[in-house]
């Protein structure tokens, strides 16, 4: 009850320290601060296009900075998850500060906050899907419903399942198994 009234009085004080401003805008800043429960969506058009050919582009927030450190290393590019993704140097770079720049540690966005805490004690994961926390929200789903189905394939393909997946929304209520439409029973 405490955490409640302290919540509510919180928002009012946040609400009140808006109060100048159109009403319109204290809605968009009331959304965008609903929008701080996910993911940071994409803001760079050259990452988007660079980094979504073969894969939806992964928010840098599903990842920590050291995991992008490794990732966005001109060698390691050359050997992508057995792909050539090989950048010339000045896209990397500004693909590579962009990612780091937006890492899950990085980040206030509640799924990225959770991310960073879970990936924390170990080693740098090169695979979102590595990340304890993400491995844990999946944990249950059958094999079938994952390689087993041929409009998904690997768990790698966020947005074949998350139909916002490339919003930055990963909330479960959002979820659509292709070819599973009844996974929830
Ligand atoms: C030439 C195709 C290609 C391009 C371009 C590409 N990738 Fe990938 N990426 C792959 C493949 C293939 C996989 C592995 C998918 C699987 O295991 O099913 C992958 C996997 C990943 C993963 C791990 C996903 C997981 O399983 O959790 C990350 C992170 C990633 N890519 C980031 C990037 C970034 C950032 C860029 C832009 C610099 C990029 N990729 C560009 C082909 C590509
Ligand atoms: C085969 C479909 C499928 C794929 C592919 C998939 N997910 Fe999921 N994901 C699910 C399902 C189903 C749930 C909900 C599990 C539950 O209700 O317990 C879920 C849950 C989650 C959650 C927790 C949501 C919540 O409300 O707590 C996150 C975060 C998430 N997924 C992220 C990802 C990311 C990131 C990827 C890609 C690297 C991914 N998922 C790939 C099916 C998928």
């Amino acid at each position: 009850m405490k955490r409640v009234s302290k919540a509510v009085a919180l928002i009012a004080a946040m609400l009140l320290a808006h109060g100048a401003r159109a009403e319109e805008n204290t809605l968009e800043w009331l959304t965008n601060f609903q929008r701080m429960k996910e993911v940071k969506p994409v803001e760079s058009k050259q990452y988007r296009e660079e980094c979504g050919s073969c894969h939806f582009a992964y928010q840098p927030g599903l990842l920590p900075a050291r995991s992008w450190e490794k990732l966005l290393d001109a060698d390691a590019l050359r050997k992508h998850f057995g792909e050539n993704a090989e950048l010339d140097k000045d896209t990397l770079k500004a693909i590579r500060d962009y990612a780091i720049e937006n890492a899950a540690d990085k980040s206030w966005y509640k799924r990225s906050r959770k991310i960073a805490l879970s990936a924390a004690e170990g080693v740098a994961p090169l695979r979102i899907t590595e990340v304890r926390y993400i491995e844990r929200k999946h944990h249950d789903i059958p094999e079938k419903m994952v390689k087993g189905n041929k409009d998904v394939k690997s768990l790698s393909y966020c947005d074949r399942c998350h139909t916002q997946a490339g919003d930055g929304v990963f909330d479960d209520d959002t979820v659509d198994i292709p070819n599973y439409p009844g996974w929830r029973d």
